[in-house]
């Protein structure tokens, strides 16, 4: 059972609404799951409105609010700052809250361009040398069948890797008066699909297979260049504006889809697709890894299964399993119910809560670091330049050194 008595974690987060939410649970929940040598105090939420960041806290389950996020930073009954805004501030929250000792949980994608994040894990290098620890929120690395999936590839289950496959495909915007919200908007996104969701299986795929993406081949599309502007209107649910609000348009400066293929530095090539445009496909993720002794698939929709196929059975018994990954013996299952009652993608936060506040107890770096975020920005960077060349081939900046070992 968790441990009442123990020393608290105080946190203070800003952004309220989508991720701000789904962290919420995550903080209230982490404990309770988890045995822990630190209890999370949810001190205080910062926005912008103060109605509905008052509203926000009560409703999300944190003592206080307040309208400015750097009272947040400047406490000192605040031990660490979780940042659940768009990346336009990523790089200013975290770079002050690391500056005044406060650990950082920052959401992806790190930043909106390569120099934010290059100061970030500046900022989070001084910081990780008195203690202080940094932490990025890829938190598919955490769902169990993904981490399995990882821990497969490490103990050579699928020999050498030869193909990566990664999708991930929504569909929200396909409507032309879909309100221009923050995530089409360059400044506020630094990209579209490719940053949001296309980070996602850069990071998943760099992290199952231990190898980094070293050079990329990429285009992208807008498919919808003007879009109504959207007032106040937040990530994933603009609604669709009508009357004047909808005549009066703006340009959408972000990509609608972005297409690349790669290769990664132990030999495997991979392609990988990120698309708003997949009508149907509402949060569909699928990433399938080829090896020289068996392939392995994860599909998001089905998040509690693997498919694993294994070279070495016999022929006469050959073919895809499906794993259930729900035993106790599964990564993080253990916290949770009995064997085949399976979790949800809410978990995936929990996780990542979890394994933080371990780091933070025991004195280690957590992951993903700043600098595993750093080297996916890396590769996103590559792909808007290659796909604004016509396609050309683009070699990834290095972050090698920096990044997290293949398997930690
Ligand atoms: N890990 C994941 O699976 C996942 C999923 C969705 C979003 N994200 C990431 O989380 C971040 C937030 O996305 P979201 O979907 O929650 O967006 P959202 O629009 O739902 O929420 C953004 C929040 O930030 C607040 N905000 C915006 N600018 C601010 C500022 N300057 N100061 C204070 N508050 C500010 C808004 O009021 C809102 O509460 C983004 O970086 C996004 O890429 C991650």
């Amino acid at each position: 059972m968790p441990t009442v008595d123990s020393e608290p974690l105080r946190v203070g987060m800003v952004g309220y609404a989508f991720m701000g939410a789904v962290h919420s649970q995550a903080w209230r929940t982490v404990n309770r799951a988890f045995d822990l040598p630190r209890q999370v105090s949810m001190v205080a939420v910062a926005g912008r409105d103060a109605a509905a960041v008052g509203a926000a806290a009560s409703r999300l389950g944190w003592q206080e609010f307040t309208t400015d996020w750097r009272e947040l930073v400047a406490r000192d009954d605040i031990d660490l700052i979780d940042i659940c805004t768009p990346g336009d501030s990523h790089a200013e929250i975290a770079t002050a809250a690391l500056a005044a000792g406060k650990h950082v949980l920052c959401e992806k994608p790190l930043a909106n361009t390569v120099a934010e994040a290059e100061k970030m894990v500046s900022a989070a290098s001084a910081a990780r040398a008195l203690g202080v620890r940094a932490m990025c929120g890829f938190n598919y690395r955490r769902v169990p069948a993904v981490t399995l999936m990882r821990d497969m590839v490490a103990a050579g289950r699928l020999g050498r890797i030869h193909h990566v496959r990664a999708a991930y495909l929504q569909d929200w915007i396909i409507d032309p008066d879909f309100p221009l919200v923050w995530r089409l908007q360059k400044e506020k996104a630094g990209s579209g699909a490719l940053g949001d969701i296309g980070a996602h299986i850069v990071d998943l795929t760099q992290f199952v297979t231990g190898q980094q993406i070293t050079g990329v081949s990429a285009m992208t599309k807008t498919f919808i260049p003007e879009r109504p502007l959207a007032g106040h209107s937040t990530g994933l649910a603009g609604g669709t504006p009508n009357g004047d609000a909808a005549r009066v348009r703006g340009p959408v400066t972000v990509d609608d889809a972005a297409l690349f293929h790669a290769r990664l530095s132990d030999g495997a090539i991979a392609s990988y697709e990120a698309t708003r445009f997949a009508t149907g496909r509402r949060n569909a993720m699928r990433v399938e890894i080829n090896g020289s002794r068996g392939s392995v698939a994860f599909d998001l929709e089905r998040l509690n299964e693997l498919e694993f196929y294994d070279g070495a059975d016999p022929v006469t018994e050959q073919g895809f399993t499906r794993i259930l990954v729900t035993e106790p013996t599964h990564p993080y299952m253990s916290a949770w119910w009995p064997t085949g009652h399976i979790i949800g993608y809410e978990h995936s936060f929990t996780h990542e809560m979890r394994d933080l506040v371990e780091a933070i107890a025991t004195g280690t770096d957590p992951t993903p670091s700043f600098e595993d975020a750093l080297a996916v920005q890396y590769v996103l960077d590559a792909v808007s330049r290659s796909a604004d060349h016509n396609a050309s081939w683009v070699d990834v900046e290095f972050a090698h050194e920096q990044a997290t070992p293949a398997g930690a």
